[in-house]
């Protein structure tokens, strides 16, 4: 029975030590040291023993178990070591390899040149205004001195929807809403971005929408030279600080006088190139003093309070900050175009 055991252990510890695999250990574990396995079996022949024997073979039985369990069980951590390292050297990451590069949004150009535009003005003191799209024939055209049949409505062709309503054609009837909503009249000084629509074909300088930001400061003793200080901050800050500007005489019917401001070309500084048509300037905004007949349609009193207003399209802004050739290319959201801007 002794030998019997040693054969056993013998056997058992050489199928151990070739084992490859859990599996295969589990499968030893059982076939010896199971309740069906062999030493087992040899225990229970046991009771044919005498007593003197008994316990000698019982503890050798024993010790024959524990070392089989014992070896089983270090094989068991070799292996299951063994495994982790596989599998830690397939999941090595190598960190030299370039990054796969993750595609962000930021905001629109548009959206930043209106926001910049904003932050100027608000520091100047101005507030934020916003307008419907849909507007009435009145504020539109009428509240700003352009009664039916003036000629000069068809200075901006209109898209409209009933006799009386249209698409906006500027955002200047936000300055006549301001003025007319208020109840108490006092100093208005508000800025006003929003899009605004004309019957235009498009080509790389027009387009049937784009966006406008309009401008409007009502108080007491508002003159000219306001304007120009004003005008000339924004142009400054838009374009840089050796920007100059200029104010040719122009005409709206809501402002009088009227102006058109341009700057100084960044290229020529005004000597004249082909960016600036050999003029040495460039167009940028319309603005004017606003005038007595739309203070006294709001409400009032042109005797007692004057003011300036202006518009500005900040696609053309941005066109010519960036040197953007094509007013299409804000709306038309080809990313190639998108994204140069996007630290801009
Ligand atoms: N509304 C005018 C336009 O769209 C611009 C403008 C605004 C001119 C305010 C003067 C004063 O052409």
């Amino acid at each position: 029975m002794k030998e019997q055991l040693q054969v056993l252990e013998q056997e058992a510890l050489t199928k151990v030590e070739i084992a490859q695999s859990l599996q295969e250990l589990q499968d030893v574990r059982v076939a010896y040291l199971g309740k069906k396995g062999p030493i087992t079996e040899v225990l229970r022949g046991m009771g044919k023993l005498s007593p003197e024997e008994r316990p000698i073979i019982g503890e050798l039985a024993n010790k024959v178990r524990g070392n089989i369990s014992e070896a089983i069980d270090s094989k068991k951590a070799t292996i299951e070591a063994a495994q982790l390292e596989k599998q830690l050297e397939n999941e090595q990451i190598d960190v030299t390899l370039p990054g796969r590069p993750v595609n962000v949004g930021g905001p629109h150009l548009l959206t930043k040149i209106v926001e910049e535009i904003e932050d100027l003005f608000i520091g100047l003191g101005f507030e934020v205004r916003e307008g419907p799209e849909v507007e009435t024939d009145y504020y539109n055209f009428e509240a700003l001195n352009l009664p039916k049949g003036h000629p000069a409505r068809d200075m901006q062709d209109s898209f409209y929807i009933t006799e009386d309503l249209l698409l906006r054609t500027h955002t200047s009837p936000v300055q006549a809403r301001t003025m007319n909503g208020m109840e108490k009249k006092q100093p208005v000084k508000m800025i006003c971005p929003g899009k605004v629509f004309r019957r235009d074909t498009d080509d790389a300088t027009h387009s049937h929408q784009f966006t406008q930001i309009e401008g409007l400061y009502v108080d007491k003793n508002v003159r000219m030279s306001d304007l120009k200080g004003v005008l000339d901050r924004f142009a400054k800050h838009m374009f840089g600080e050796d920007r100059e500007i200029r104010l040719r005489p122009s005409f709206f019917p809501f402002t009088e006088p009227s102006v058109e401001m341009d700057i100084s070309c960044k290229v020529c500084h005004g000597e004249g190139c082909n960016v600036c048509k050999r003029t040495g300037w460039i167009e940028i905004l319309g603005a004017g003093m606003v005038h007595p007949r739309v203070l006294e349609m709001a409400g009032f009193d042109p005797k007692v309070y004057s003011g300036f207003a202006f518009g500005m399209g900040p696609e053309r802004i941005a066109m010519l900050k960036y040197g953007v050739d094509d007013i299409r290319h804000f709306y038309t959201n080809d990313v190639r175009f998108l994204k140069q801007y996007h630290q801009a």
